[in-house]
């Protein structure tokens, strides 16, 4: 961090926050305009279901990612999303691991994920694996990884 700028906040929000628009927007703009999506294409039908974490200051989500619970034990990490400006300094590490120490202490030890393939060496250096062979979402190649927590 920059001596003399504030850091992120981290914030555990639910839609309906008054959050939850910034977080939106930050998704479109960083995961779906870039594909040519809409905004109409930004929610997943598990969106009240999961947790959101984002990364915010003055107001403004800079960061967010979400956790899918999918039974007592584990669940799926989707719309990882640190804003372009941003990239590169840490802040989405800060997230999983933020997002991670929560699971835990709610009693989930396994997080599997969609990993776009750039990305894959960002999951990689926050401890997730690779599994089964690639394919395509939202148009553009994917690989599925895994982590077990406490690991
Ligand atoms: C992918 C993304 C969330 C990563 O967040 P970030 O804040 O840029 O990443 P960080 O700065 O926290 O990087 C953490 C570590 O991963 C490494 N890393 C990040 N992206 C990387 C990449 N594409 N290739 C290799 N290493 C990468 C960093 O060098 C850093 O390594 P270090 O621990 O040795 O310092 C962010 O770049 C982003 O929003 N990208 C666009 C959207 C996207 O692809 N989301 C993921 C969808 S699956």
């Amino acid at each position: 961090m920059t001596p003399g700028t504030p850091d992120f906040a981290f914030t555990f929000i639910e839609p309906g926050h008054a959050l939850y628009a910034g977080e939106l927007e930050l998704r479109f703009r960083v995961l779906r305009e870039p594909l040519g999506y809409t905004r109409a294409d930004v929610a997943f039908p598990f969106e009240a279901d999961s947790l959101h974490l984002v990364a915010h200051r003055a107001g403004t989500v800079l960061g967010c990612v979400l956790f899918n619970p999918e039974d007592a034990h584990g669940g799926r990490l989707f719309q990882m999303a640190v804003a372009a400006h941003l990239q590169g300094q840490g802040l989405g590490a800060r997230l999983v691991r933020t997002l991670e120490a929560e699971l835990v202490r709610r009693g989930f030890n396994h997080v599997h994920l969609h990993a776009r393939a750039p990305a894959v060496p960002f999951y990689e250096r926050l401890g997730y694996s690779v599994f089964g062979e690639p394919y395509t979402e939202v148009g553009i190649p994917h690989r599925n990884m895994h982590k077990t927590l406490g690991a």
